[in-house]
């Protein structure tokens, strides 16, 4: 299948590095969000992402002229229906997801290949809501997109070759690297990461490490280049606990159990760098 227009559905952290690399490999990009507040930032932010690529000598100012003008912002959901790959990257709630779904798919060419950037619900589930069970699967990048070198690739339990052949292939096209994960509870990365970033939240709440000495053992430590405080801010602390929850529901272990202390900042609405504050003050 010949992958000529990507559409991308959510303009915000992943969304607008999806658009960023997809145009950069010559795909046309269609880019939606439901505010369009939300788009024309994620037009300033790859701007000034592709702009620090030129500036590094990464790429040149024509290329990324080039790559700007491959990418279209839309309001309307429909428009999308032109795509011959679609990745949907909003908000990590099924339900959001499922609605994004439902309203898309009238519009949808019969061959669109229809993927979700989840980094942790069922894809299976995902795809057996849509009309096209055989040609969804689960495409997801890592943050910053532009510069993780990995994509989690994720086979439904129905998802046919030629979908994932598809998809390999523009892994490929986009100079990244992909992993084939199968499809439970959180993959491969998360289901590793998370618990990880979970477990430095307990060593904070037990009172085991400060958040300063917690993040300076494990960068200096084990070489990590963020700290596990730092990068669940720099992730966003909604969706640590939206995928801890995923974990300890899809695999019933108590290993996976949220740590409270994660929850009481999530509930606070201290999310990280997009609210300006998490473990961190931004402000
Ligand atoms: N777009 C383009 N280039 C970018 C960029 C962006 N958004 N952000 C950083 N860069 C480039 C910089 O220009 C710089 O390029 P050069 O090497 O040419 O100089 C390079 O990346 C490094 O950036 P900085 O020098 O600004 O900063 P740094 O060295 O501190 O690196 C970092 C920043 C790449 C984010 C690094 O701290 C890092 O790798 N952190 C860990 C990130 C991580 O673990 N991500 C995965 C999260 S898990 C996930 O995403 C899955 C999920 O589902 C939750």
């Amino acid at each position: 299948m010949d992958i000529k227009t990507v559409g991308i559905v959510g303009a915000g952290q992943m969304g607008n590095g999806i658009a960023h690399v997809m145009s950069l490999a010559g795909y046309n990009v269609l880019l939606n969000d439901v505010s369009e507040e939300t788009l024309k930032s994620a037009i300033d932010t790859i701007d000034r992402n592709l702009e620090r690529q030129v500036s590094r000598e990464k790429i040149t100012a024509d290329e990324k002229a080039a790559a700007m003008a491959r990418i279209k912002t839309t309001g309307a959901l429909p428009e999308l229906g032109q795509s011959d790959l679609v990745i949907e990257a909003a908000t990590e709630r099924e339900t959001v997801k499922q609605a994004i779904f439902e309203d898309l798919l009238p519009h949808l060419k019969s061959n669109t290949i229809l993927t979700s950037n989840t980094s942790s619900i069922s894809i299976t589930r995902l795809a057996s809501r849509t009309d096209r069970p055989e040609k969804f699967m689960g495409f997801h990048f890592m943050n910053p997109v532009p510069v993780m070198q990995l994509v989690e690739l994720i086979r439904g339990i129905a998802t046919d070759g030629e979908t994932f052949d598809a998809c390999k292939a523009v892994v490929d096209k986009l100079g990244k690297t992909a992993a084939t994960a199968e499809d439970f509870p959180a993959f491969i990365v998360n289901r590793i990461l998370m618990p990880m970033i979970n477990e430095a939240v307990y060593t904070l709440y037990e009172g085991v490490g400060s958040v300063s000495s917690i993040d300076s053992s494990l960068k200096l430590g084990a070489n990590h280049p963020m700290g596990p405080l730092e990068l669940a801010d720099f992730i966003g602390l909604d969706t640590c606990l939206a995928i801890m929850n995923v974990l300890h529901d899809g695999l019933a272990d108590t290993k996976y159990r949220p740590c409270p202390l994660l929850t009481k900042y999530v509930e606070a609405g201290w999310l990280g760098r997009k609210t300006q504050r998490g473990f961190y003050d931004y402000r």
